[in-house]
Order: C-alpha cells, then structure tokens, then sequence
C-alpha cells in the first residue's frame, strides 16, 4: 500500500472509530474530553498528521484536504453528539427536580385577636353604628380628671373604694395616678369641646385600660372598660335605658331584659346599677347568676351637675346620661368563660379557642 493510501486508511480508522465512541459518551465533560482527545493539540489527527511531512510534496495537498474533511466531520459530529447530551441533561435535570403542585401545602396557623380585643371591638362598633363618637384618654391620670372633677373631692370616702396606684409625687407636683376607671376620658371630652368654642350635642364613646389595687379570682390589677354618654339638652333616663337595652340585645345577639337597681356614684345623680336577665339561664336561675336570675353588669346614672360645672357647661340648658361596663365581664358572659385568669395567663390554647382571625 502506498504511503498515501495507508494515511488514508488511518484517517477513515480514525473517523470511525472517533464516530463511535462519541456516540457513548455519557456526558457533556466525556464528550470535552474525546474533544481534547481527537482534535486537541496532542490528539490523535495532530499525531497522524505528523505522517504527512513523509510524503512527497506533490501529495500534501491532497492528503491535506482528506485531513480537513476528517477534522471538519469529528467537529461537526462532537457539536451534534454536545446538543443531543444538553438537551437530555436539561431534561434529566428538570426530570430530578420535579415539584409535585398537588401536593397539599403546609399549613400556617394565623394570629387571632385576644378575646377582650374582639370584644372592644365589637362594643365599639356597636356605640359607633349608632353615632356615638370614639374618643381615647392617657391611662396616666391626675387627680383633677380621675377625680376631682367627677365630684370625688380629696377626702371623700370614694376615693378609696377605688383601690389607686399612685405614682410618687413631690408636693408641687399634682399626684399622677393609673386611671381607676375610663370615667376621666368624659372630663376631657366635655373641656376639650368648652374650650375649643363648642357646645353639646356630644356622644362618645371611649375604650380603654383601666388599674385598680386589686387581685383576686374575679379581680385583676388591670382591665378593660367601655365609658359612654352623652350630653344635650332634654337627655333622660329613658334615653339611657333605651341605648342599654339596644347595646346589650346588639352584643349579646338577642333580646336581653334589662332592670336599673338604684345606687350611688359620685358623678351621676340618679345613678343606677344594671342588671340583665342571665344569659345562662334566661332568668331562671343558675350557679352563674347565683339563683337570682340576674346579672350585674355595668354602672350608670344621669350626669351629676356638679360635673357639667366642672367643665364648663350650664346645667341648666344641658343633661347627660353615662355608664361604664366591664369589658371581661361582659366577654365572659357571652362566652361562658368561667375564670377572669384566662384571659392574662396568655394559655395559646384558651386564646386560639376563643380567637378570630382578623
Ligand atoms: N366609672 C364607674 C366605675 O368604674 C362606672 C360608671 C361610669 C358609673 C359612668 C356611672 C357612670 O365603676
């Protein structure tokens, strides 16, 4: 075999053979490497191309261009075989990391509202759909407003009943104190509207903390009070009777009797305590009402003229009723909750229990 020939030869063994092993190659990096290995510098056509410098001059160009045609067919043939490997890895790829979407997800628990939050809430709503105004005061009071001009001077004896914490004061300093009761918010209200040129109608509604000295199964040092009324000219005790009994049937969800008990506040004259018909037993009697058929629930009277002067409004021209209600008391009777400690134990159950996402 001439010399030519036998290159030839070695050419097409060498295509062949290249042809075959690139179709097995298991991936991109084998097939980089046949690369190297067939067309790299010291790859196998660069050592047979060594062979062409043995051949007369006259030959080298043929052989040259049976040497391009094997280089151009290994090329095209890695690009081809480096296609075929990308697409079947992205494949396998997107195969492996396959989401399953009809999985069901994991579930995540949402806060809920503390049941006395949900309660303020919905009395609020309720005083506000029938017009009554928000209004908020400072849970740090002076006397002046926790007090003073709620007609409880210094030294009457209901200052006393009202269990204060004190904050320490030098003498010059007017004594500040937790508010004992939302009833300062009334104070402020009434002034601010004086002061500012108005004049009444004014129906408020004003939510809140409130602090008393006093801890035990039915008392905690602090809790929650809603403090309503209203000030115009002609309002009586009907009216306040009237708003009541529609508060207590809205939050209660139905038609609640109501009864006022004489009693005595400092800041309403006629004052009275009011009673529902037991939620628990419609008035028949239970452990909740304690066989009388009747619940206590907030304190109310028609505004002491004393208090209207304190502000700044005639008395003569103007009357207001108002009330404060417990707001833990009244959550627990709608709820059954059976001990005030629930709802400052922060127990994640009792609050999941009771709570309602917002
Ligand atoms: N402030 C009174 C209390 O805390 C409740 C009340 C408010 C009574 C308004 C009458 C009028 O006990």
């Amino acid at each position: 075999m001439s010399e030519i020939d036998s290159l030839k030869a070695q050419l097409q063994d060498l295509q062949d053979k290249a042809l075959g092993s690139f179709k097995e190659a298991v991936d991109l990096n084998a097939l980089q490497a046949l690369r190297v290995a067939y067309l790299g510098k010291k790859g196998e056509l660069t050592s047979v191309l060594k062979g062409v410098g043995k051949l007369p001059p006259a030959e080298r160009p043929v052989i040259g261009q049976f040497v391009n045609a094997t280089k151009t067919a290994l090329a095209e043939a890695l690009d081809s075989a480096e296609a075929l490997l990308a697409v079947k890895e992205k494949q396998q790829r997107i195969e492996a990391e396959r989401i399953d979407i009809t999985l069901s997800g994991r579930s995540s628990q949402r806060g809920v509202l503390h049941p006395v939050q949900q309660g303020l809430n919905e009395m609020t709503a309720i005083f506000a759909q029938m017009g009554f105004e928000i209004a908020e005061g400072p849970e740090v009071e002076d006397e002046f407003h926790n007090f003073d001009a709620l007609n409880i001077p210094q030294e009457h004896p209901a200052r006393a009943m009202h269990d204060t914490f004190f904050f320490e004061a030098s003498d010059e300093q007017q004594a500040k104190l937790l508010r004992t009761h939302t009833s300062p918010v009334q104070i402020r209200t009434m002034k601010n509207c004086v002061e500012s040129g108005g004049e009444p109608p004014l129906a408020v509604v004003a939510p809140g903390r409130v602090y008393r000295c006093d801890y035990d199964v039915t008392h905690s040092p602090m809790f929650h009070q809603v403090e309503v009324f209203k000030v115009d000219k002609d309002v009586s005790l009907a009216h306040l009777k009237g708003v009541l009994k529609h508060f207590l049937s809205a939050y209660f969800e139905k038609d609640i009797e109501i009864r006022l008990r004489p009693h005595y506040f400092p800041f309403t004259e006629p004052s009275a305590e009011v009673d529902i018909a037991c939620v628990f037993c419609s008035g028949k009697g239970c452990r909740i009402c304690k066989g009388s058929g009747w619940v206590e629930v907030l304190g109310s009277g028609m505004i002491h003229p004393n208090v209207l002067k304190s502000v700044g409004i005639d008395s003569e021209i103007y009357s207001g009723f108002a009330f404060g209600l417990g707001v833990e008391r009244l959550v627990m009777l709608k709820h059954g909750i059976p001990d005030l400690r629930l709802f400052f134990e922060n127990d994640v159950r009792f609050l999941r229990r009771m709570g309602v996402s917002k």
